[in-house]
């Protein structure tokens, strides 16, 4: 277990920002939020954390945010992958320009540490399963490529500045807070259309081979890479596939209802197989996920159940 610290935490009111602050907060670390809620809610900030509501181009609030600050974890960004057709510019501007806003306050304030929010979508459309992190990356949307640019900066930040990072490369997040504006993520559009006793729609008739990973997981993997020195790049998945069509067919067996499933035919920037090879993560500091699909599912439809009263 690391020493106490006091983190920073860009985009801390999303999803997986917001849980990963309140697992920082139950391990005694010292949280600070900066979050303009564009997407997030201040709601689930957990109560134990500072909270900014403000853009991470804010300067003047960011110094105060970085003061004594030891790592920076920044989830902030537009992460809606269909959204990012539409406006590639705006993705481009907050998920890289903004970011490398970000890295020169914390080069101002003296902030050496960074953990990076980055995305299997780097990857494209991997030739190999499970894919490893040195596997050729061709990002499929403009989503992904935001995200392989900003890696590529952080690199360049290390070598030039002394910055340190670390670059996860999530896979499929599901679990609480999961709550989109507007929702687009499988998971909980199935869970809560399930308990709506609604129809659920899916693509590509529901053949994607996907790699699910609870977010208190993904949290975690935060914790367990803080002390790492240099400049590394990690995939955060379960390490083991799922069909899509199967994690909506134990949705509709946890929660015991009977759906109507659409199918949609295809999604253009959809690859048909990512799934992590994660053994560098955990031959480098031990990390692998705790929580099957099964158990996580749970957790996620008894959130949903009791959000949606
Ligand atoms: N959810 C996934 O499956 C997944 C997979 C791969 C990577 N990621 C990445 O993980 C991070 C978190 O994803 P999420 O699903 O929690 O998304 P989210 O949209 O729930 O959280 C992002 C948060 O950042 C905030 N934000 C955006 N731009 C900001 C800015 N300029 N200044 C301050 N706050 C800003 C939003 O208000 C929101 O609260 C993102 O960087 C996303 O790209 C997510």
């Amino acid at each position: 277990m690391s020493a106490k610290k006091k983190i920073l935490v860009t985009g801390g009111a999303g999803f997986i920002g917001s849980n990963t602050v309140k697992l920082l907060c139950d391990y005694g670390h010292s949280v600070k939020v900066i979050d303009d809620l564009s997407f997030g809610y201040e709601k689930f900030v957990d109560k134990r954390a500072k909270f900014y509501k403000a853009s991470i181009v804010d300067e003047k609030i960011l110094e105060k945010a970085l003061e004594g600050v030891d790592v920076v974890m920044h989830f902030a960004a537009f992460s809606i992958i269909k959204f990012s057709f539409d406006n590639p510019l705006s993705y481009i501007e907050n998920n890289v320009i903004n970011g490398v806003k970000l890295l020169e306050s914390m080069r101002n304030a003296g902030v050496k540490k960074i953990i990076f929010s980055s995305s299997a979508s780097v990857y494209g459309e991997p030739k190999e399963i499970p894919v490893k992190e040195d596997q050729i990356k061709k990002p499929m949307q403009p989503y992904g490529a935001s995200k392989l640019a900003f890696e590529s900066i952080l690199n360049a930040y290390y070598h030039s500045f002394g910055i340190e990072s670390v670059s996860l490369r999530y896979f499929n997040a599901y679990g609480p807070h999961d709550e989109q504006k507007p929702p687009t993520r499988a998971v909980p559009l199935w869970i809560k259309g399930a308990l709506a006793g609604k129809s659920v729609k899916l693509y590509w008739g529901g053949k994607q081979f996907r790699d699910y990973v609870f977010v208190k997981d993904i949290a975690e993997a935060h914790i367990a890479v803080m002390d790492l020195p240099g400049c590394n790049i990690f995939n955060i998945g379960s390490g083991s596939g799922v069909i899509m069509r199967d994690v909506l067919e134990e949705i509709v067996k946890i929660t015991g209802k009977k759906l109507e499933i659409i199918d949609q035919g295809e999604r253009p920037g959809d690859p048909m197989k990512l799934v992590a090879d994660i053994s560098m993560i955990y031959k480098s500091v031990g990390w692998k996920p705790k929580t099957n699909l099964h158990d996580g599912l749970v957790k996620t439809i008894e959130y949903y159940k009791k959000s949606l009263k």
